[in-house]
Protein backbone atom coordinates (compact mmCIF):
# COMPACT_ATOMS: atom_id res chain seq x y z
CA UNK A 1 0.00 0.00 0.00
CA UNK A 2 2.86 2.81 0.65
CA UNK A 3 4.44 1.72 -2.62
CA UNK A 4 1.26 2.60 -4.45
CA UNK A 5 0.16 5.58 -2.05
CA UNK A 6 3.64 6.57 -3.41
CA UNK A 7 2.84 5.85 -6.93
CA UNK A 8 -0.10 8.09 -6.97
CA UNK A 9 1.71 11.41 -7.22
CA UNK A 10 3.85 10.27 -9.74
CA UNK A 11 1.72 9.25 -12.60
CA UNK A 12 2.93 5.38 -12.80
CA UNK A 13 -0.51 3.89 -13.60
CA UNK A 14 -2.30 2.52 -10.37
CA UNK A 15 -3.83 3.66 -7.28
CA UNK A 16 -6.45 3.00 -4.93
CA UNK A 17 -5.60 -0.89 -4.84
CA UNK A 18 -7.45 -2.97 -2.89
CA UNK A 19 -7.52 -6.94 -3.45
CA UNK A 20 -10.35 -7.28 -1.63
CA UNK A 21 -12.34 -4.93 -3.89
CA UNK A 22 -13.73 -5.88 -7.52
CA UNK A 23 -11.81 -3.63 -10.02
CA UNK A 24 -13.53 -1.58 -12.29
CA UNK A 25 -13.40 -3.13 -15.75
CA UNK A 26 -12.75 -0.01 -18.76
CA UNK A 27 -14.21 -1.54 -22.09
CA UNK A 28 -11.50 -1.06 -24.63
CA UNK A 29 -12.41 -0.63 -28.50
CA UNK A 30 -9.51 -0.56 -30.99
CA UNK A 31 -10.00 1.01 -34.21
CA UNK A 32 -7.23 -1.09 -36.40
CA UNK A 33 -5.12 -4.62 -36.27
CA UNK A 34 -1.71 -3.66 -37.55
CA UNK A 35 1.33 -3.01 -36.07
CA UNK A 36 0.03 -0.75 -33.26
CA UNK A 37 -3.24 -3.12 -32.92
CA UNK A 38 -1.12 -5.72 -31.84
CA UNK A 39 1.34 -3.35 -29.85
CA UNK A 40 -1.90 -2.07 -27.45
CA UNK A 41 -3.49 -5.17 -27.32
CA UNK A 42 -0.46 -6.61 -25.95
CA UNK A 43 -0.36 -3.28 -23.50
CA UNK A 44 -4.11 -3.95 -22.62
CA UNK A 45 -3.59 -7.57 -21.59
CA UNK A 46 -0.56 -7.33 -19.93
CA UNK A 47 -1.75 -4.18 -17.76
CA UNK A 48 -4.47 -6.33 -16.34
CA UNK A 49 -1.92 -9.03 -14.67
CA UNK A 50 1.27 -6.86 -14.27
CA UNK A 51 -0.31 -3.71 -13.19
CA UNK A 52 -1.68 -3.97 -9.23
CA UNK A 53 -4.44 -1.63 -10.63
CA UNK A 54 -8.52 -0.74 -8.93
CA UNK A 55 -9.22 -0.93 -12.92
CA UNK A 56 -8.37 -3.92 -15.46
CA UNK A 57 -8.98 -3.14 -18.81
CA UNK A 58 -11.79 -5.55 -20.74
CA UNK A 59 -11.18 -6.42 -24.73
CA UNK A 60 -14.46 -4.71 -25.82
CA UNK A 61 -14.22 -4.97 -29.37
CA UNK A 62 -11.79 -4.45 -32.33
CA UNK A 63 -12.32 -2.75 -35.75
CA UNK A 64 -10.43 -3.25 -39.39
CA UNK A 65 -10.96 -2.70 -42.76
CA UNK A 66 -12.96 -6.01 -43.57
CA UNK A 67 -15.24 -8.26 -41.15
CA UNK A 68 -12.45 -10.89 -41.51
CA UNK A 69 -9.64 -9.44 -40.83
CA UNK A 70 -11.61 -7.76 -37.36
CA UNK A 71 -12.30 -11.49 -36.80
CA UNK A 72 -9.48 -12.92 -37.09
CA UNK A 73 -7.72 -10.23 -34.75
CA UNK A 74 -10.67 -10.61 -32.26
CA UNK A 75 -10.39 -14.22 -31.78
CA UNK A 76 -6.01 -13.73 -31.53
CA UNK A 77 -6.47 -11.17 -29.41
CA UNK A 78 -9.43 -12.06 -26.80
CA UNK A 79 -11.95 -9.30 -27.65
CA UNK A 80 -15.56 -9.96 -27.70
CA UNK A 81 -17.01 -8.51 -30.88
CA UNK A 82 -15.59 -7.27 -34.44
CA UNK A 83 -16.21 -4.22 -36.58
CA UNK A 84 -15.82 -2.59 -39.50
CA UNK A 85 -14.93 1.41 -39.42
CA UNK A 86 -15.69 2.90 -36.50
CA UNK A 87 -19.31 4.31 -37.04
CA UNK A 88 -20.62 1.53 -35.44
CA UNK A 89 -18.15 0.61 -32.27
CA UNK A 90 -18.11 4.29 -30.99
CA UNK A 91 -22.03 3.82 -30.55
CA UNK A 92 -21.38 0.49 -28.45
CA UNK A 93 -22.10 0.77 -24.34
CA UNK A 94 -19.52 -1.79 -23.78
CA UNK A 95 -16.71 0.39 -25.03
CA UNK A 96 -15.55 3.63 -22.68
CA UNK A 97 -12.28 4.10 -24.49
CA UNK A 98 -11.54 4.26 -28.18
CA UNK A 99 -8.03 3.74 -29.16
CA UNK A 100 -7.27 4.97 -32.92
CA UNK A 101 -4.57 2.61 -33.83
CA UNK A 102 -5.31 3.27 -37.64
CA UNK A 103 -3.32 5.11 -39.99
CA UNK A 104 -2.55 9.01 -39.78
CA UNK A 105 -5.65 9.92 -42.29
CA UNK A 106 -8.09 8.20 -40.19
CA UNK A 107 -7.52 9.86 -37.15
CA UNK A 108 -9.34 12.83 -37.21
CA UNK A 109 -12.97 11.83 -37.95
CA UNK A 110 -13.02 8.66 -35.84
CA UNK A 111 -11.48 10.69 -32.90
CA UNK A 112 -13.75 13.42 -33.11
CA UNK A 113 -16.57 10.84 -33.25
CA UNK A 114 -15.28 8.82 -30.36
CA UNK A 115 -15.38 12.01 -28.60
CA UNK A 116 -18.40 13.23 -29.27
CA UNK A 117 -20.15 9.75 -28.23
CA UNK A 118 -18.32 10.06 -24.80
CA UNK A 119 -15.55 8.19 -24.67
CA UNK A 120 -12.64 8.69 -23.86
CA UNK A 121 -9.99 8.89 -26.85
CA UNK A 122 -6.03 7.68 -26.94
CA UNK A 123 -4.49 8.58 -30.52
CA UNK A 124 -1.40 6.72 -32.14
CA UNK A 125 1.03 9.72 -33.23
CA UNK A 126 1.20 12.02 -35.43
CA UNK A 127 -2.20 13.05 -33.90
CA UNK A 128 -2.88 14.20 -37.26
CA UNK A 129 -1.00 16.28 -39.82
CA UNK A 130 -1.89 20.14 -39.50
CA UNK A 131 -2.98 22.60 -37.45
CA UNK A 132 -6.48 22.72 -38.46
CA UNK A 133 -7.09 19.12 -38.39
CA UNK A 134 -5.77 19.34 -34.85
CA UNK A 135 -7.65 22.25 -33.66
CA UNK A 136 -10.66 20.13 -34.32
CA UNK A 137 -9.81 16.76 -32.83
CA UNK A 138 -8.68 19.23 -29.56
CA UNK A 139 -11.65 21.52 -30.01
CA UNK A 140 -13.77 18.07 -29.89
CA UNK A 141 -11.97 16.30 -26.73
CA UNK A 142 -12.12 19.42 -24.77
CA UNK A 143 -15.69 20.17 -25.45
CA UNK A 144 -16.59 16.29 -24.50
CA UNK A 145 -14.85 16.54 -21.62
CA UNK A 146 -13.08 13.55 -22.13
CA UNK A 147 -9.95 11.96 -20.95
CA UNK A 148 -7.22 12.23 -24.34
CA UNK A 149 -4.06 11.22 -25.19
CA UNK A 150 -1.47 10.68 -27.76
CA UNK A 151 0.38 7.91 -27.57
CA UNK A 152 4.00 9.38 -27.39
CA UNK A 153 4.71 6.50 -25.69
CA UNK A 154 8.93 7.03 -25.25
CA UNK A 155 7.66 9.23 -22.28
CA UNK A 156 6.84 6.09 -20.75
CA UNK A 157 10.38 4.12 -21.35
CA UNK A 158 12.04 4.10 -17.32
CA UNK A 159 15.17 6.06 -18.54
CA UNK A 160 13.24 9.00 -20.41
CA UNK A 161 10.92 9.46 -17.26
CA UNK A 162 14.00 9.69 -14.84
CA UNK A 163 15.72 12.22 -17.30
CA UNK A 164 12.93 14.16 -16.59
CA UNK A 165 12.45 13.77 -12.62
CA UNK A 166 16.39 14.61 -12.68
CA UNK A 167 15.47 17.59 -14.84
CA UNK A 168 12.36 18.73 -12.48
CA UNK A 169 14.91 18.25 -9.51
CA UNK A 170 17.46 20.59 -11.37
CA UNK A 171 20.12 17.91 -11.23
CA UNK A 172 21.84 19.22 -14.32
CA UNK A 173 20.55 23.20 -13.51
CA UNK A 174 19.18 24.96 -16.38
CA UNK A 175 18.98 23.50 -19.98
CA UNK A 176 21.30 25.01 -22.78
CA UNK A 177 21.11 23.14 -25.58
CA UNK A 178 18.50 19.82 -26.72
CA UNK A 179 20.54 17.68 -29.74
CA UNK A 180 17.81 15.23 -30.89
CA UNK A 181 17.30 13.40 -34.18
CA UNK A 182 14.72 10.54 -35.15
CA UNK A 183 16.26 7.98 -37.90
CA UNK A 184 15.09 4.96 -39.86
CA UNK A 185 16.44 3.97 -42.95
CA UNK A 186 12.82 2.06 -44.80
CA UNK A 187 12.69 5.20 -47.15
CA UNK A 188 15.96 3.35 -48.95
CA UNK A 189 16.25 1.98 -51.34
CA UNK A 190 15.74 5.62 -53.22
CA UNK A 191 14.24 4.02 -56.51
CA UNK A 192 11.67 1.70 -53.74
CA UNK A 193 8.15 2.42 -55.10
CA UNK A 194 6.11 4.38 -53.22
CA UNK A 195 3.90 1.64 -51.96
CA UNK A 196 6.67 -0.25 -50.30
CA UNK A 197 7.57 2.47 -48.08
CA UNK A 198 5.54 2.35 -45.58
CA UNK A 199 5.54 6.48 -45.04
CA UNK A 200 4.84 7.39 -47.76
CA UNK A 201 1.88 4.76 -48.01
CA UNK A 202 0.30 5.80 -44.65
CA UNK A 203 -1.19 9.37 -46.50
CA UNK A 204 0.02 10.95 -43.57
CA UNK A 205 3.43 12.19 -43.57
CA UNK A 206 6.67 10.93 -43.06
CA UNK A 207 7.30 13.38 -40.09
CA UNK A 208 5.31 11.46 -37.75
CA UNK A 209 8.39 9.99 -36.73
CA UNK A 210 9.76 13.65 -36.14
CA UNK A 211 6.59 14.24 -34.28
CA UNK A 212 8.48 11.92 -31.51
CA UNK A 213 11.09 13.61 -31.20
CA UNK A 214 9.82 17.31 -31.28
CA UNK A 215 7.42 15.46 -28.46
CA UNK A 216 10.49 14.98 -26.38
CA UNK A 217 12.24 17.99 -26.79
CA UNK A 218 8.92 20.01 -25.21
CA UNK A 219 8.46 16.92 -22.60
CA UNK A 220 12.08 17.35 -21.49
CA UNK A 221 13.22 20.91 -22.31
CA UNK A 222 9.51 23.09 -23.00
CA UNK A 223 8.08 24.72 -25.26
CA UNK A 224 9.34 25.69 -28.77
CA UNK A 225 9.66 29.61 -30.01
CA UNK A 226 10.52 29.42 -33.50
CA UNK A 227 12.29 26.87 -36.08
CA UNK A 228 14.31 27.44 -38.76
CA UNK A 229 15.18 24.54 -41.41
CA UNK A 230 14.46 22.40 -44.25
CA UNK A 231 12.54 19.62 -45.55
CA UNK A 232 12.54 17.48 -48.37
CA UNK A 233 11.98 14.18 -50.30
CA UNK A 234 15.85 12.36 -51.15
CA UNK A 235 14.36 11.28 -54.52
CA UNK A 236 12.20 13.10 -56.89
CA UNK A 237 10.55 10.19 -58.44
CA UNK A 238 10.15 6.42 -56.84
CA UNK A 239 9.23 3.89 -59.28
CA UNK A 240 7.93 6.53 -62.07
CA UNK A 241 5.15 8.24 -59.50
CA UNK A 242 6.33 11.61 -58.64
CA UNK A 243 7.24 11.89 -54.71
CA UNK A 244 4.89 14.27 -52.53
CA UNK A 245 5.83 13.97 -49.18
CA UNK A 246 9.58 14.34 -47.67
CA UNK A 247 11.75 11.59 -46.40
CA UNK A 248 14.05 13.63 -43.79
CA UNK A 249 14.34 17.44 -42.08
CA UNK A 250 17.11 19.36 -40.18
CA UNK A 251 15.68 22.22 -38.16
CA UNK A 252 17.51 24.70 -35.43
CA UNK A 253 15.02 26.05 -32.74
CA UNK A 254 14.59 27.94 -29.94
CA UNK A 255 13.11 27.28 -26.63
CA UNK A 256 10.51 29.78 -24.75
CA UNK A 257 13.37 29.43 -21.83
CA UNK A 258 16.19 30.46 -23.96
CA UNK A 259 18.16 26.74 -24.68
CA UNK A 260 18.75 26.18 -28.29
CA UNK A 261 17.93 22.71 -30.12
CA UNK A 262 18.83 20.90 -33.02
CA UNK A 263 15.84 18.94 -34.70
CA UNK A 264 16.85 15.86 -37.18
CA UNK A 265 14.68 13.51 -38.72
CA UNK A 266 15.61 10.75 -41.66
CA UNK A 267 14.18 7.77 -43.33
CA UNK A 268 17.11 7.36 -45.44
CA UNK A 269 19.62 6.96 -42.72
CA UNK A 270 21.32 3.56 -43.65
CA UNK A 271 21.86 1.38 -40.65
CA UNK A 272 19.34 3.15 -38.55
CA UNK A 273 16.50 0.73 -38.19
CA UNK A 274 14.32 3.13 -35.18
CA UNK A 275 16.73 5.30 -33.78
CA UNK A 276 15.20 7.80 -31.43
CA UNK A 277 18.62 9.54 -29.89
CA UNK A 278 18.96 13.00 -27.75
CA UNK A 279 20.97 14.73 -25.87
CA UNK A 280 20.30 17.32 -23.23
CA UNK A 281 23.16 19.66 -22.05
CA UNK A 282 23.07 21.67 -19.01
CA UNK A 283 24.70 24.37 -16.51
CA UNK A 284 24.95 21.48 -14.28
CA UNK A 285 25.30 18.18 -15.93
CA UNK A 286 23.98 16.73 -18.80
CA UNK A 287 21.61 13.40 -20.05
CA UNK A 288 21.64 11.34 -23.18
CA UNK A 289 19.40 8.67 -24.47
CA UNK A 290 19.37 5.98 -27.61
CA UNK A 291 15.95 4.16 -28.48
CA UNK A 292 18.89 1.27 -29.35
CA UNK A 293 20.25 1.06 -25.93
CA UNK A 294 16.94 2.21 -23.71
CA UNK A 295 17.82 0.83 -20.62
CA UNK A 296 20.66 3.34 -20.09
CA UNK A 297 20.06 6.94 -19.51
CA UNK A 298 23.29 8.36 -19.59
CA UNK A 299 24.15 10.93 -17.27
CA UNK A 300 26.94 13.44 -16.31
CA UNK A 301 27.11 15.37 -13.51
CA UNK A 302 29.50 18.45 -11.95
CA UNK A 303 29.53 16.95 -8.69
CA UNK A 304 31.03 13.50 -8.89
CA UNK A 305 31.55 11.41 -5.61
CA UNK A 306 34.87 10.19 -6.44
CA UNK A 307 36.66 13.07 -8.68
CA UNK A 308 38.20 10.74 -11.13
CA UNK A 309 35.29 9.35 -12.13
CA UNK A 310 34.37 12.29 -14.79
CA UNK A 311 32.28 12.61 -18.22
CA UNK A 312 29.73 10.25 -18.58
CA UNK A 313 28.02 7.26 -16.89
CA UNK A 314 25.73 5.03 -18.26
CA UNK A 315 23.02 4.19 -15.59
CA UNK A 316 21.25 0.99 -15.68
CA UNK A 317 17.47 1.92 -15.39
CA UNK A 318 16.12 -1.00 -13.73
CA UNK A 319 16.39 -0.53 -9.99
CA UNK A 320 12.95 -0.41 -7.87
CA UNK A 321 15.12 0.25 -4.72
CA UNK A 322 16.77 3.35 -6.59
CA UNK A 323 13.33 4.44 -6.90
CA UNK A 324 13.73 4.42 -10.65
CA UNK A 325 10.16 4.89 -12.52
CA UNK A 326 7.67 1.93 -13.29
CA UNK A 327 10.78 -0.56 -11.81
CA UNK A 328 8.26 -1.73 -8.98
CA UNK A 329 5.79 -2.44 -11.21
CA UNK A 330 8.47 -4.91 -13.41
CA UNK A 331 11.48 -7.01 -12.57
CA UNK A 332 13.94 -7.18 -9.90
CA UNK A 333 17.57 -5.12 -10.09
CA UNK A 334 19.00 -6.10 -13.74
CA UNK A 335 16.30 -7.13 -15.48
CA UNK A 336 15.75 -4.78 -18.36
CA UNK A 337 12.60 -3.59 -19.92
CA UNK A 338 12.58 -2.33 -23.89
CA UNK A 339 10.06 -1.34 -26.36
CA UNK A 340 6.98 -2.54 -25.62
CA UNK A 341 7.15 -1.32 -21.95
CA UNK A 342 6.68 1.91 -22.60
CA UNK A 343 3.55 1.29 -24.56
CA UNK A 344 1.99 -0.93 -21.54
CA UNK A 345 3.07 2.16 -18.89
CA UNK A 346 1.44 4.78 -21.01
CA UNK A 347 -1.84 2.85 -21.55
CA UNK A 348 -1.60 1.99 -17.88
CA UNK A 349 -1.31 5.49 -16.77
CA UNK A 350 -4.17 6.49 -19.28
CA UNK A 351 -6.68 3.79 -17.72
CA UNK A 352 -5.84 4.78 -14.44
CA UNK A 353 -6.75 8.51 -15.07
CA UNK A 354 -10.15 7.31 -16.63
CA UNK A 355 -10.73 4.73 -13.79
CA UNK A 356 -9.77 7.06 -11.00
CA UNK A 357 -10.52 10.85 -12.28
CA UNK A 358 -6.78 11.94 -12.30
CA UNK A 359 -5.26 14.20 -15.11
CA UNK A 360 -3.35 12.53 -17.77
CA UNK A 361 -1.08 15.66 -18.08
CA UNK A 362 2.06 16.40 -17.57
CA UNK A 363 3.62 12.48 -18.20
CA UNK A 364 1.75 11.86 -20.64
CA UNK A 365 0.75 13.58 -23.99
CA UNK A 366 -2.62 15.11 -24.36
CA UNK A 367 -4.69 16.13 -27.60
CA UNK A 368 -3.28 19.87 -26.57
CA UNK A 369 0.70 18.48 -27.08
CA UNK A 370 -0.41 16.62 -30.26
CA UNK A 371 -2.24 20.05 -31.73
CA UNK A 372 1.51 21.93 -30.56
CA UNK A 373 3.48 18.92 -32.17
CA UNK A 374 1.40 19.52 -35.11
CA UNK A 375 1.54 23.18 -35.28
CA UNK A 376 5.86 22.99 -35.17
CA UNK A 377 6.07 20.74 -38.24
CA UNK A 378 3.22 22.68 -40.45
CA UNK A 379 5.92 25.61 -39.37
CA UNK A 380 8.70 23.91 -40.03
CA UNK A 381 7.34 23.27 -43.48
CA UNK A 382 6.54 26.84 -44.07
CA UNK A 383 9.65 27.92 -42.50
CA UNK A 384 11.64 25.15 -44.94
CA UNK A 385 9.52 27.11 -48.05
CA UNK A 386 10.17 30.45 -47.35
CA UNK A 387 13.44 29.71 -46.05
CA UNK A 388 14.09 31.89 -43.15
CA UNK A 389 13.28 30.90 -39.34
CA UNK A 390 9.80 31.59 -38.24
CA UNK A 391 7.75 32.15 -34.84
CA UNK A 392 5.83 28.81 -33.31
CA UNK A 393 2.33 30.40 -32.85
CA UNK A 394 -0.49 28.11 -31.56
N1 LIG B 1 3.93 4.97 -31.32
C1 LIG B 1 4.53 4.06 -32.03
O1 LIG B 1 5.43 3.36 -31.54
C2 LIG B 1 4.10 3.83 -33.47
C3 LIG B 1 4.80 2.92 -34.28
C4 LIG B 1 4.32 2.69 -35.57
C5 LIG B 1 3.21 3.35 -36.04
N2 LIG B 1 2.58 4.27 -35.23
C6 LIG B 1 1.37 4.98 -35.71
O2 LIG B 1 0.27 4.10 -35.50
C7 LIG B 1 -0.69 4.24 -36.54
C8 LIG B 1 -0.93 2.89 -37.21
O3 LIG B 1 0.31 2.44 -37.75
P1 LIG B 1 0.59 0.86 -37.96
O4 LIG B 1 2.06 0.75 -38.17
O5 LIG B 1 -0.06 0.06 -36.89
O6 LIG B 1 -0.17 0.63 -39.34
P2 LIG B 1 -0.68 -0.74 -39.96
O7 LIG B 1 -0.80 -0.51 -41.42
O8 LIG B 1 0.17 -1.89 -39.48
O9 LIG B 1 -2.14 -0.92 -39.32
C9 LIG B 1 -3.19 -0.04 -39.63
C10 LIG B 1 -4.49 -0.75 -39.35
O10 LIG B 1 -5.59 0.12 -39.63
C11 LIG B 1 -6.62 -0.69 -40.18
N3 LIG B 1 -7.58 0.09 -40.96
C12 LIG B 1 -7.36 0.83 -42.07
N4 LIG B 1 -8.53 1.36 -42.50
C13 LIG B 1 -9.48 0.96 -41.63
C14 LIG B 1 -10.89 1.17 -41.51
N5 LIG B 1 -11.55 1.93 -42.40
N6 LIG B 1 -11.57 0.59 -40.50
C15 LIG B 1 -10.92 -0.16 -39.59
N7 LIG B 1 -9.58 -0.38 -39.63
C16 LIG B 1 -8.88 0.16 -40.64
C17 LIG B 1 -5.87 -1.68 -41.07
O11 LIG B 1 -6.66 -2.83 -41.31
C18 LIG B 1 -4.69 -2.00 -40.21
O12 LIG B 1 -5.01 -3.05 -39.33
C19 LIG B 1 -0.15 5.33 -37.45
O13 LIG B 1 -0.72 6.57 -37.11
C20 LIG B 1 1.35 5.34 -37.17
O14 LIG B 1 1.96 6.59 -37.41
C21 LIG B 1 3.00 4.49 -33.97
Amino acid sequence: MAENEQAKDVGIGYSNWDATQPRKEIGIGMFGRGFMGKAHSNAFKKIGYMYESNYIPKLAAISASSLENAKSAAARYGYEKAYVGWEDMIKDPAVQVFDDVAPDNLHEQPCIDAAKAGKHVVCEKPMTVGRESAKRMLDAVTQAKVKHCVTFNYRFIPAVRLAWELINKGAIGDIVHFYGRYHQEYGLPLDAPLDQVWYQNMSGSAQGLASHMIDQSRFLVGEVKNIMGDIRPYAATRGGKKVVLDDGMRALVEFGNGATGTYESLSVAKGRYNQLYWEIYGTEGSLAWDLEDPTYLKVHLKKTPVEEVVGFTNVSVTHASANHPFMDVWWPSGHNTGWEHGHINLLAHFLDCVANDKDVAPYCATFEDGYKVAVILETLGDASKAGKKMDIIY
